[in-house]
């Protein structure tokens, strides 16, 4: 597949909102600030498709980006510690939930952790969630540039292992979207959903 040529088609506030539920979709979810749409920017290499932010909480709706006219990519809403009024964070986290329920389209969960903070609750919620929907998951452990190899290493082993206890499809990875680390294995596994 071509992540290139990615092109914005909508921002959704609910799953109504989104396009037709036919093709293949491929979503990012993860805490807020792990990293989602710099992963996404990454893999498409376009800097500015996804907007990233400093301040967690920044995507607050459902975007979607059409790879062909079968093919999309999503950028999901960050779950976690965003500073964000009570009433906005229970409407979007309540659409996150809906569109992982509902969405049939949905072919494959890529969970994004820094890998300075991996496996909290919420993530370990989402990877059962996706398992028992028999979703393959692809863990990503975002910002890798900020931990040495060794350190890094050691990290993914403790998260391989850690991953075999959800006895899923479950597949992880280091990533980093400042020096592109990861990138590679992203595309490969990626390609094998949208193959489907
Ligand atoms: P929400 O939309 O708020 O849920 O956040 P997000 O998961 O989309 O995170 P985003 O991509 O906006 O990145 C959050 C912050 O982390 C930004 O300041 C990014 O520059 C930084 N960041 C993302 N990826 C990396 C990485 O690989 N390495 C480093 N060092 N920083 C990163
Ligand atoms: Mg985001």
């Amino acid at each position: 597949i071509n992540y290139q040529r990615a092109t914005f088609l909508t921002s959704a506030p609910d799953i109504k909102a989104l396009p037709a539920d036919q093709g293949i979709e491929v979503a990012f979810a993860g805490r807020s600030n792990a990293g989602k749409s710099s992963a996404l920017n990454t893999l498409t290499r376009q800097n500015s498709l996804a907007r990233t932010s400093k301040t967690p909480g920044r995507t607050q709706l459902i975007n979607t980006f059409s790879l062909d006219a079968d093919r999309r990519l999503i950028d999901l809403p960050g779950y976690g510690f965003a500073k964000v009024p009570l009433a906005v964070k229970e409407k979007w986290q309540k659409s996150l939930a809906e569109y992982l329920q509902k969405r049939q389209s949905l072919k494959g969960l890529v969970v994004l952790m820094d890998i300075r903070h991996p496996l909290k609750d919420l993530d370990q919620d989402l990877i059962s969630w996706a398992v028992a929907s028999d979703l393959p998951v692809l863990v990503l452990l975002t910002k890798a540039d900020k931990l040495a190899s060794g350190a890094r290493k050691k990290i993914l082993l403790e998260v391989r292992e850690a991953s075999m206890a959800f006895m899923g499809d479950v597949t992880v990875h280091l990533f980093s979207s400042l020096n592109k680390f990861g990138l590679d294995e992203v595309e490969q596994v990626l390609d094998t959903w949208y193959q489907a």
